[in-house]
């Protein structure tokens, strides 16, 4: 496993791999990598020659009052895991490498933002974009991989992709759980032991939301209703929003019908944590 902190030198190795038509699978990160990156780098391994991973707290998509600091790090850790899920490149820059001067070209994502994280983190997507864009032509992949935890994620990055012709397969890949079905995050190191006790409400909440709607529930309100009682009970956390749309337009519904998400984000005391379903429906 080689690793670079340079971005010219990776992009030689990278292209010198093109040449030989080795085909590049790249999973984004910001570290403390944990069983839903390994996941997403096992699904890389299989499908291509080279698996690349980046890892960088990218201070753009963090607002002024969020965890940008606080963020968890560590690179020796992230190494073993990398080297145990066969990753050939690791790419590690420096926030120097990656920002060395003020932009003279700013992203502004201006659709499927304005709801969930989107609208509580104002310029959070400009900043994941913009890092992707640099990302993306920095490791130049035939593949990239996104886990669906952050749905709204995938669906900015196939925004990006699309808008500006990036030869890149966007591979979106199912969220990895613990056993009490909370999904994985680096964030959940962050939770206080009550609040570890708690949080799978979460996800308890979804299913409990799932099964309304397999029963025949079409109101987008109290399926959020339910959810909303499930989790207060539940919890001492604070809830942020609980949204019902169309996936991946995430536009609002009268009515739930097609391919539709149900996404909550609750806050803790130190962590703020999401998660979602998306569920295909039958009445089309
Ligand atoms: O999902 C993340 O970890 C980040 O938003 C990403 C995609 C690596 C961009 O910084």
């Amino acid at each position: 496993m080689k690793i670079f902190t340079n971005i010219k030198e990776l992009q030689t190795d990278i292209l010198q791999c093109k040449k030989e038509s080795k085909s590049i699978g790249y999973v984004p990160t910001m570290g403390y990598l944990h069983e839903g990156h390994a996941y997403l780098m096992d699904q890389a391994r299989k499908e291509n020659d080279i698996v690349v991973v980046s890892i960088f707290v990218n201070p753009l998509q963090f607002g002024p009052n969020e965890d940008f600091e606080s963020y968890p790090r560590d690179f020796e850790r992230d190494q073993l895991v990398a080297q145990n899920h066969h990753v050939d490149y690791i790419f590690y820059p420096s926030v120097d490498e990656m920002y060395p001067n003020q932009p003279s070209v700013s992203v502004s994502v201006v659709d499927r933002t304005d709801v969930l994280c989107g609208k509580s983190r104002p310029g959070h997507f400009d900043g994941v974009a913009t890092v992707l864009i640099k990302l993306f032509n920095i490791v130049m992949p035939d593949k990239a991989y996104f886990g669906m935890k952050d749905a709204q994620q995938v669906a900015v990055v196939d925004g990006v992709i699309n808008d500006f012709n990036f030869p890149i397969e966007l591979v979106p890949v199912e969220t990895v759980r613990e056993e009490d079905g909370l999904a994985k995050s680096s964030r959940n190191v962050n939770l206080l032991p009550e609040e570890r006790v708690q949080a799978p409400a979460i996800y308890q909440g979804l299913k409990l939301a799932k099964e309304a709607i397999v029963n025949g529930e079409t109101d987008p309100n109290k399926i959020v209703n339910i959810v909303e009682s499930y989790i207060n009970d539940q919890t001492k956390g604070t809830i942020d929003y609980i949204e019902i749309y169309s996936y991946p337009e995430l536009r609002e519904m009268d009515k739930l019908t097609g391919k539709i998400i149900i996404a909550v984000a609750v806050k803790f005391n130190n962590v703020r944590l999401i998660d979602n379903l998306i569920i295909q429906l039958k009445n089309e």
